[in-house]
This record gives structure tokens, sequence and C-alpha cells, in this order.
């Protein structure tokens, strides 16, 4: 049977360093609270005009192609899991595509907030294993700077701009993505949402002085939904697999709160802290963007054969657990 492995990481972070300090000059907050309540210390931010999504994702996929020493001729599909494409449309992927010159490609965005790459993971996985592609590109990314409310203490604070990719390739070994449980609850969608720009409520002068055009969360209750949603999905799918803590090597969370991902952690009995990946602190929630991007810091210490439980809870509500093993020796590529 046909497996969908990763073969090669990518990531890119904006160079600008959005501190807590300088939040603070902002907003009426301060480093101890949101050290304390989030575990963010810094976030990074795409500045510059006319800059979007896509200038994120084009040096995350060209260091990626290089790492596996392909071409972007060589790609068969690139699915894009984001919230905040450069366009409404056309997709994120045609603009990438164009700009990476993946001639032979096509694809789509995905949208499910912060599931978008384990929605887009579990996506791609099915071109690889019907025997029907052999190069699949997923990309998560979010420029959430661009929805935020500098102005809002409640949002301003947890999220960034980043982007990764993964390469999905077909294995005969048994690596990859092995099993999947995603999950989808629309009556979340008013606690984590971004109310205007949409067909239901267009831009008007109005909408946009009535800050409509940001993001709007009621952050207590997401949080309450965030940690029994991705600590109990996780639980499930490891049971399913007849799985317990000792086989697993990394929990890759979505960093959303390193409270939630505590609670995901404890939920799975998994008390060594160092499988844990995180670097919430450095980059904040960056939406799609978290999963790809620990990936990608993480890559050189990842093993083949290693057992990944990768978790995600977003706006949607969406949210999912995906089980992959790692198909290569993280060093081979170096960084
Ligand atoms: O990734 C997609 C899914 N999203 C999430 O998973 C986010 C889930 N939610 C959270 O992570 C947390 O709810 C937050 C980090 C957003 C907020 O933390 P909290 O512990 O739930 O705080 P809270 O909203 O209950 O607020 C506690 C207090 C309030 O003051 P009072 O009413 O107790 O006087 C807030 O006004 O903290 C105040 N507060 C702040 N204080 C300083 C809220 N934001 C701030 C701030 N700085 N930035």
């Amino acid at each position: 049977m046909i497996k969908a492995a990763i073969t090669a990481v990518g990531g890119y972070v904006p160079d600008y360093i959005l501190t807590n300090d300088e939040l603070s000059t902002m907003v009426e907050t301060n480093d101890e609270w949101i050290t304390s309540r989030t575990g963010i210390k810094e976030r990074r931010i795409l500045k510059g005009e006319g800059k979007g999504l896509s200038d994120m994702c084009v040096p995350a996929i060209e260091e990626l192609l290089k790492k596996r020493g392909i071409t972007a001729k060589d790609l068969d599909m690139v699915i894009v899991g984001t919230i905040t494409g450069d366009y409404g449309f056309p997709s994120s992927s045609n603009v990438i595509c164009d700009k990476i010159g993946a001639v032979n490609a096509w694809g789509y965005d995905l949208s499910a907030a912060c599931s978008g790459f384990i929605y887009a993971l579990a996506t791609g996985a099915q071109f690889i294993e019907t025997g029907r592609y052999k190069k699949v590109l997923i990309v998560g990314a979010d420029k959430m700077s661009s929805i935020i409310d500098y102005t809002d203490r409640a949002t301003c604070i947890i999220f960034g701009d980043g982007a990764g990719a993964v390469l999905l390739e077909p294995t005969e070994e048994d690596l990859g993505v092995q099993d999947f449980i995603l999950k989808a609850d629309g009556a979340g969608r008013n606690y984590l949402c971004m109310p205007a720009g949409g067909s239901m409520m267009p831009a008007t002068h109005e909408s946009v002085d009535a800050r409509k055009h940001y993001v709007s969360q009621e952050g207590q209750a997401v949080f309450k939904f965030a940690v029994k949603g991705m600590a109990d999905v996780s639980a499930e799918l490891m049971e399913k697999n007849k799985l317990t803590a000792d086989d697993i090597n990394w929990l890759v969370p979505h960093q959303a709160n390193k409270r939630i991902v505590d609670a995901t952690a404890s939920r799975i009995n998994l008390t060594d802290e160092k499988k844990i990946m995180m670097n919430i602190e450095k980059y904040g929630n960056t939406t799609a963007g978290t999963i790809p991007l620990l990936l990608w810091d993480y890559e050189k210490q990842l093993k083949k054969g290693d057992n990944l439980i990768i978790s995600a809870f977003g706006g949607g509500f969406t949210w999912g657990s995906v089980w992959v093993k790692w198909a290569y020796d993280g060093n081979k590529y170096g960084k």
C-alpha cells in the first residue's frame, strides 16, 4: 500500500520581531501577563507595503525545493492552508505556483484557520495514496498581522506571521501519514471569526469604522473548547491505533497557548517535556503556520521511524490529530 511520506520541510519567518515590551507601549498589557497566560515572548511581523502571504510562502518553498534537490517544475500540486491569502480570490496557491514557476502544478487554498495545515496534510495525502501524484506540496501560512486589531489587547498579543511547507511523496515503506481524525463544528463560528469582508457583510465604511475586519475572539470560551478538543482527539487517535505515550517520540501541538499544549500532553500521559515541540515563545500563534514551523525548527532532531502526533484546534471550530511516522533522519538536510 502506498503511503504519503513527508520528505522535506521548509520555513520562513519575517525579520521584524514584535516583543511583549513593544506591545505594552501599544495596549495596556505587560510581559509578565503575556508570558504567564500564553507562553509568548515575541512574534514576527511581515512589514512592507504590498507584501502578502505569498512573500513568506515563496522563500519557505524555495528552501524546501533546494534541500530536496528538485525544482518547482517537479511539483504536481500545491495545497495552501490559510485564512489570509494575498487576495479574496484568486487563491494563494495560484499566486505561489506562478511566483515559484510550478508550471505543472495545480492546487487550491483550504480554509480551516488554525487547523488549516492538518486539514491540508490529510487532504494532500489522499492524492499520494491513490497513486495519482508523486509530489504534493502542503503549505501552512498566515499573515495574521493583516487581520489583527492592534488596539485589542485580547488578540494582538497572541498572533504572528509565518509560513512553513512540507513535501509529500509516495513510499512503499511503513512511513508517512498513518492515520488521522479530523473534526468540525460550525456552531462555534461566532466565538472566533472575522465578522466582515465575506459575502454576508461586505466591506463598507461602517464595517471598517466598527473594526469588523479584524479577528474577534471570545478567549475564555475558545480556550475551554480548545483544551477539550485538542486533548480528546489526540487521545482518541492514539487509542484507535493502540498507541501509548511510550510509543510517541514527539507531540507536535498547534501553538495557540502553552496552557492548551500542557493540557493535551497531560491527557495523553506524555510527561517528558523534551518530547513536546514548542516554539510559541518566539513566533506566537501563526495560525496555519505553527505546525510546519515546528517541524522546520525541530527537523534536525527527528529520526526515521519517529512517531509524531500532530494536533490542532482552531476557528470554525475545526480540530483534529494526525499520526505521522517520520520518513528520514532530519540531520541529512541541516538547515
Ligand atoms: O489558535 C486558535 C484558537 N485560539 C485559542 O486557542 C486561544 C484560546 N484563548 C486563550 O488562549 C486565552 O483565553 C487568552 C490568552 C486569549 C486570554 O487568557 P485568559 O487567561 O483566558 O484571560 P481572560 O480573557 O480571562 O482575562 C483575564 C483578565 C481580564 O481582566 P479582569 O476582567 O479579570 O479584570 C482581562 O481584561 O486579564 C485581562 N486581560 C489582559 N491583561 C493584560 C486580557 N488581555 C490582557 C492583556 N494584558 N493582553
